[in-house]
């Protein structure tokens, strides 16, 4: 039985004289202990709705959660806030996107270690104090009893981010979910963050939920893979099927976006055209439907559900999925270090992300440019507080100049099948956003 899981879980927010938010609409997935399973998606798609929502940190007034949470077989939406905010402490965990309001300004960093480890663990005094010092240690913070003393805004951001990760570990949580622990760092700081995470992982088989848009991240860490599009599980498979056969045309898409150091020059960028607003609701088809190059009428007859049309375990929700065998350029996005991992970044450059890694996944070709920026974020997602309704953004805007008539899929494009009641050769129009009812995201 896994550590975590999650089964169709929603959340709406409701306020009196506005229409209903559906911002997570039937999100399900499992985390075992010692596993790391991504959430990824771009802003608004309900990443951090749903961290907040299995925290219990969602308001209660005005928010509906649905679904099912399960947690070492314990109901986590039937506890009560008592029996929530003990585990918690002690079983659960949170690293929030922005260490610095997420951190007490006005309270020096050694109170608020030791705070958590007297609540929880029962340690006071000098003990508590030792203890606290020894964490600092641990992640990586260089003279741990000085900057005990220290108030958040004397320390650097990555520096802000550890000491959160030191909170977080204190009482050795068998689930840590971080929401987006590295965006508002740089990338020397983001890869020693992630090997951070990594060695938890590793040594405490800490289960991870990590929640990020970046796919530099998910390639560097993730076992199992969740896309997220407009509230809803789009694809979901273990890390190197997703990159080898991306299916569902936004994974697709987010995957042949990432700009590529052994490009022709000149040759334009991939975004995923349009942006996060152009959607329409789930419950009238596909929401992904207007920005989608694989359109057929057949995706707007109700809301497509969960398939495997690759392998077993591969599961995607699309009526008209990119199946066409993976070409030599998808290849190589996995074979050479061209998604530049947050891992393979910085001080520790390296091939091997894990156990088992083998041919086929981030071995760098021989031969190949050893890149050393960080794969740029294909989403565009701003900065923003977890919880907070996020700026919205276009998804991958293209470059100056570059040629959006190509936007879309990385992989050789299927050719989409003439249907019933459609004429051969003829793709039908996307519909288009401006033309649908006011949307929402995941409504
Ligand atoms: N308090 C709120 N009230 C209404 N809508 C919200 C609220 N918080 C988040 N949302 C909406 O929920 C959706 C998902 O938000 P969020 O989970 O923060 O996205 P992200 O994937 O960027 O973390 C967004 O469309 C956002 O507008
Ligand atoms: S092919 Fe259809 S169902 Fe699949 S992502 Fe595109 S619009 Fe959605
Ligand atoms: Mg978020």
């Amino acid at each position: 039985m896994p550590l975590l899981s999650v089964d169709e879980l929603t959340v709406t927010f409701t306020a009196r004289g506005r229409r209903d938010v559906r911002a997570v609409s039937g999100v399900s997935f499992s985390v075992d202990q010692g596993e790391v399973v991504g959430l990824v998606g771009e802003s608004g798609c309900g990443k951090s709705v749903t961290s907040l929502a299995l925290m219990g940190l969602l308001p209660k007034r005005g928010v509906t959660v649905g679904g099912r949470a399960e947690f070492d077989g314990t109901d986590l939406f039937g506890l009560g806030d008592a029996k929530l905010r003990e585990m918690r402490g002690s079983q659960l965990a949170m690293i929030f996107q922005d260490p610095l309001s997420s951190l007490n300004p006005v309270v020096p960093i050694g109170v608020q270690v030791t705070e958590i480890l007297s609540r929880h663990r029962g340690l006071k005094g000098e003990a508590a104090r030792k203890e606290a010092a020894h964490l600092l240690d641990r992640v990586g913070i260089p003279d741990p009893r000085r900057r005990l003393k220290e108030y958040p805004h004397q320390l650097s951001g990555g520096m802000r981010q550890r000491a959160l990760i030191a909170m977080a570990v204190a009482c050795a949580p068998r689930l840590l979910i971080a929401d987006e622990p590295t965006t508002a760092l740089d990338v020397t700081i983001q890869a020693q963050i992630l090997e951070l995470l990594k060695e938890l992982v590793d040594e405490e088989g800490t289960a991870l939920l990590m929640i990020t848009h970046d796919l530099g991240v998910v390639a560097g860490l993730c076992d199992q893979v969740n896309v997220l599009y407009a509230g809803k599980t789009v694809e979901s498979a273990g890390r190197r099927e997703l990159f080898a056969s991306p299916t569902h045309p936004y994974a697709n898409g987010l995957l042949g976006s990432i700009p590529r150091l052994d490009a022709p020059r000149g040759e334009p960028l991939r975004p995923v055209r349009g942006s996060i607003n152009d959607q329409i609701a789930w419950a009238d088809g596909c929401a992904f439907a207007p920005r989608c190059d694989h359109y057929t009428l057949e995706c707007l007859q109700g809301t497509p559900e969960l398939t495997e049309p690759r392998t077993p375990g591969h599961q995607v929700r699309c009526v008209n999925p990119v199946l066409s065998p993976v070409g030599a350029g998808d290849v190589a996005v996995i074979e050479a270090p061209h998604i530049v991992t947050g891992l393979e970044t910085g001080l520790e450059t390296g091939p091997e992300t894990g156990p088992e890694a083998g041919p086929g996944t981030e071995q760098p070709a021989p031969g190949a440019v050893t890149a050393v920026a960080a794969a740029a974020p294909a989403t565009g997602e701003p900065s923003g507080e977890a919880g907070t309704v996020p700026t919205v953004e276009p998804a991958g805007k293209p470059a100056p100049g570059a040629d959006v008539t190509t936007a879309g899929g990385a992989a050789p494009r299927t050719v989409t099948q003439a249907r019933d009641g459609e004429e051969p050769g003829g793709e039908p129009a996307a519909p288009s956003a401006a033309g649908e009812e006011p949307t929402e995201a995941g409504s």
